[in-house]
């Protein structure tokens, strides 16, 4: 059967989008979990973009085994050495280098002229070659592209060595079927094309971009490009766990395999939201909380009879079971571990005894608890920098009443390892939190963005608090679950405020060693 490969760029184009801006440690996790996916390629970030994104991609690159890793590189020398020092420890060091191609772009952003941008973009590519044996080369906007104009230069970049060569539609501007028509074009045009991998690369501004991902499959593609959940800048990119699961679910009609577990697409869903922040919209195909929920009478009864009446999908298909747990409030360290190992955790001991010692806190006020809060407890473990001091809540009391003026009393453990208590006022409960909170960390901050979710169902579900903010002008955004929403509004905070610190400690310690 034909394979279609999947190239996740979650950690690259989806980091890009507004308000993402996840750590080290937590990129680790999402490749961790992007090669249990499946993913053919994992594009880790642009190492020559920062000296964050460098670390992340060449300790994914180091760490991944099953995937090939790549990083992102403008068409110059500079970025494509940096992007080598990160990779070269890789697997199968692969590197993706883009320039634009459309007259917009050409004249206005690179201002130069088309013969130059060919000459950039083969001297690009041959340098690439000399490090990378897979060398993927990007034609931005090339949906906007004059067609002959995109055959000549990429018939240029073959011959110079690239071993994939991507097409995006940069803007989301194309329907399935032109997109379909330039893939079947360019097949039909490119000297060398058959050597090569095809690969298409969909944003989603119009709303078509799994679509239009389908269509180039469809003429050609060998390769699609996207995200989990389908974030990334603007309306995002082309959402994998939606492309995957049409491919397989009308293998009838298309006959191809993606090589994707089907069965991690739930765990990398959350997964994602979870650290990114960016909650998932209910009517998501695949992933939306009521993707499977059956609610009007006439549709409930077909399914009793024959679940197939309104179900083309089941939940066991992306991983997504209910199933019980036998964990609970007397369950020892041993079993915890056990779960922790089959859940496909890796902790060492400390942090194994911390999310045992805060599993046992939520088993004495949680009837049932979930495989989703096991998830949550060991993510943030998993996640979690040792090395740098940072605030620890310790309580947080508020007294509110319709007729009174809410007041919040919160004790932490500050930095320096002193514990100090502060109280002060608000419009609301939150705001209350807010303010004390601000007096705490004693810094300029405002609150650009503040959401509590639920995870999981039932009403002693865990609250979910996501808060992005600006502190002395540097954003970040933070989140954290309690079973209460206040104290995950707290911890959120406080989550935030932590990691501008830890941003800040590996800054510094760059510019010491
Ligand atoms: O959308 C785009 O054109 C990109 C390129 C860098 C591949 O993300
Ligand atoms: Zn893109």
């Amino acid at each position: 059967m034909r394979k279609i490969d999947i190239f996740d760029t979650t950690l690259r184009d989806g980091e890009q989008s507004a308000g993402i801006n996840l750590n080290t440690a937590e990129k680790i996790e999402i490749a961790r979990q992007l090669e249990k996916f499946g993913a053919a390629v994992i594009e880790a970030g642009f190492p020559a973009s920062s000296p964050g994104d460098f670390e992340a991609v060449q300790r994914i690159a180091n760490l991944v085994k099953n995937s090939t890793v790549t990083g992102l590189s403008r068409a110059m020398k500079s970025d494509i050495d940096a992007a080598w020092e990160a990779l070269r420890g890789a697997e199968q060091p692969h590197i993706h280098v883009f320039l634009a191609t459309s007259p917009i772009h050409m004249e206005y952003k690179l201002m130069k002229t088309p013969d130059q941008v060919v000459d950039i973009a083969v001297e690009a590519v041959k340098y690439a070659k000399k490090f990378f044996p897979l060398v993927q080369w990007s034609a931005e906007d090339a949906f906007r592209s004059d067609r002959e104009f995109l055959v000549r230069i990429i018939n240029q970049v073959i011959a110079a060595g690239a071993t994939t060569i991507n097409i995006p539609d940069t803007v989301g501007y194309a329907t399935p079927a032109e997109y379909g028509a330039l893939f079947k074009f360019l097949k039909e045009n490119v000297t060398g094309i058959e050597k090569v991998k095809l690969s298409a690369h969909c944003h989603d501004d119009l709303g078509m971009a799994v679509a239009n991902s389908i269509a180039a499959i469809e003429n050609g593609a060998d390769q699609v490009e996207g995200t989990i959940n389908g974030i990334g800048e603007r309306a995002g990119n082309a959402a994998l766990e939606e492309i995957a699961v049409a491919l397989h679910i009308r293998k009838d009609f298309y006959g191809l395999e993606t090589g994707i577990n089907l069965k991690e697409i739930k765990r990398t869903s959350q997964l994602v939201s979870q650290l990114t922040g960016v909650v998932i919209q209910p009517n998501k195909a695949v992933v939306g909380k009521n993707a499977f929920a059956h609610e009007s009478g006439i549709h409930q009864d077909g399914m009793l009879k024959n679940p197939e009446t309104y179900e083309i999908i089941t939940p066991e298909l992306i991983g997504d079971k209910a199933a019980p747990l036998a964990l609970g409030k007397h369950s020892g360290r041993h079993a915890f571990r056990d779960r922790a190992i089959t859940m496909g955790f890796d902790l060492e001991d400390e942090k194994l005894n911390k999310a045992f010692s805060e599993f046992k806190k939520l088993a004495d006020r949680k009837k049932e608890i979930t495989e989703e809060d096991l998830f949550v407890l060991f993510t943030d473990q998993q996640i979690k920098y040792k090395e740098t001091p940072v605030y620890e809540l310790t309580n947080v009391q508020v007294q509110y009443g319709t007729a009174n003026i809410p007041t919040a009393t919160v004790t932490a453990v500050l930095p320096n390892g002193e514990t100090t208590s502060v109280a002060s006022t608000g419009a609301g409960s939150v705001e209350a939190i807010f303010n004390t909170l601000e007096q705490l960390v004693q810094g300029k901050v405002h609150i650009l963005d503040y959401r509590v979710t639920s995870i999981g169902k039932g009403r002693d579900a865990l609250g979910e608090a996501v808060v992005n903010l600006s502190i002395d002008g540097e954003v970040s955004i933070g989140r954290d679950v309690a079973q209460d929403v206040l104290e995950a509004s707290a911890k959120a905070y406080l989550n935030a405020i932590n990691r501008h610190l830890m941003k800040i400690a590996i800054k510094e310690k760059r510019t010491v060693s």
